[in-house]
């Protein structure tokens, strides 16, 4: 459980709360960027971090992210006009570039210098590996761009997003991710061997363990395998919140969550093209794999046309089926997105961490909590936090398999040793 005080720490992502700077020192996924398809294009709306911003793409093709209300008196820049290099505000025409500087001010004498003196609050955006990124945090600490597996490969450009907008704090979702616990359960249909004959539920209870590491934390589940061999399962989180979980996903999957406000985040889904050599993985007792696609459902990860929210949502009880319930899953819902996103939100928009009872099958999460905390925290103090400057510290990799090894600290060395000799010698 958590204090008051320690959830608003850990939820509240608003400028100037100490999560939400730390949040502000990394490079965020914001946008897919054909939502700016072409130079000169509509400007969008987009909210992160609580900020309400217009994202724009200039004349020259550049990405730009500027305060929703013009500096003039306020007039709302979405509705500018996107031209020459600048967005030109419709009310008085004053314009502004990527950059925020203020290039013409039509109302204004010609002879005067005060279009030198406004500036409009903007950030920097780049088109990067199948997103388009936003950085918040103040100009002299700008990182490079981190280097996330996929964003390695030669064909990152190729990446799948997924992109919607869920309802509830990200961290609810974030818990979600790192929590394998609960994949044997929610995630199951009665056709999966988890199960015996009648719905009658296994014990999913597993050995765990977690462990830092200069990116985040890595998370084994093992399980015992056949001839005293165990099988393993190891999920990883990278700062802030980039989770991958080993099974059913091929080599760089993951998945971001991403404050948007304190009670909404952004949900992305990463997926690299499949490598020639890459055997197709799937869980037949899955109710749909990653995007849902096991079963023929369109609504599974279909959005609200003209809106960012799933057709599944709160609203409509995300459209269980208690008859399925009853003879199919437990949950009468299909696809993993849509279960997670039921129990997420479910809790409300920020769930109380005081009333929460914890157990063994919790620690990661306690894990991630401490860490985002303590990080943010390290942050107030001063202490800028390390990976945001080691690009390749973003580059990891989660682990299926089975091995006699039982004693996660060790098996963790052997992958990681393997793991960064083989990105080393890609370089
Ligand atoms: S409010 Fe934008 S130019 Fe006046
Ligand atoms: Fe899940």
């Amino acid at each position: 459980m958590l204090t008051k005080a320690d959830n608003d720490l850990l939820c509240r992502t608003d400028a100037g709360t100490p999560m939400g700077e730390f949040f502000r020192r990394f490079w965020l996924p914001a946008l897919i960027p054909s939502e700016l398809p072409h130079a000169d294009c509509d400007p969008i709306r987009f909210r992160i971090l609580g900020e309400d911003l217009i994202a724009f793409r200039d004349t020259n093709g550049k990405p730009g992210f500027i305060q929703n209300n013009c500096p003039h008196r306020g007039a709302s820049l979405f509705f500018g006009r996107n031209e020459e290099a600048g967005l030109r505000c419709v009310y008085h025409g004053w314009k502004f570039d990527v950059d925020g500087n203020c290039v013409d001010m039509p109302n204004e004498p010609a002879e005067s210098d005060f279009k030198h003196k406004v500036k409009a609050q903007t950030y920097p955006a780049v088109d990067y590996a199948g997103l388009t990124w936003i950085y918040m945090g103040p100009p002299q600490k700008q990182p490079p761009l981190p280097e996330y597996q996929w964003c390695a490969r030669p064909d990152r450009d190729q990446t799948t997003i997924s992109k919607w907008m869920q309802d509830s704090n990200y961290a609810q979702a974030l818990e979600g991710n790192i929590d394998s616990s609960h994949v044997g359960f929610l995630h199951k249909t009665f056709s999966h061997p988890t199960f015996r004959s009648g719905g009658r539920l296994e014990n999913t209870q597993q050995v765990t363990a977690t462990r830092e590491t200069d990116f985040g934390f890595v998370y084994g589940a093992r399980r015992n395998a056949p001839e005293g061999d165990f099988y393993w399962r190891v999920t990883t989180y990278a700062l802030p919140t980039f989770t991958q979980i080993a099974s059913q996903s091929r080599a760089g999957n993951g998945i971001f969550v991403i404050p948007r406000d304190d009670e909404t985040h952004w949900w992305f889904t990463v997926r690299p093209p499949a490598l020639p050599d890459e055997p197709q993985r799937r869980d037949p007792g899955f109710a749909g794999i990653l995007d849902g696609s096991a079963i023929a459902d369109p609504a599974t990860l279909g959005l609200i046309p003209g809106t960012w929210r799933r057709v599944r949502n709160k609203d409509n009880d995300y459209m269980i089926d208690r008859q399925m319930q009853r003879t199919y899953n437990y949950t009468g819902l299909p696809g993993n997105r849509a279960q997670d996103q039921a129990v997420t939100e479910s809790m409300g928009a920020i769930f109380d961490r005081s009333t929460e009872h914890l157990g063994a099958a919790d620690t990661a999460i306690i894990v991630m909590r401490r860490l985002l905390m303590r990080m943010a925290g390290r942050l107030q103090d001063g202490n800028e936090p390390e990976i945001v400057n080691h690009p390749e510290w973003f580059h990891t990799q989660p682990m299926d398999l089975t091995s006699e090894e039982g004693d996660f600290q060790r098996l963790w060395d052997q992958h990681e040793r393997a793991f960064k000799a083989s990105v080393a010698a890609q370089r």
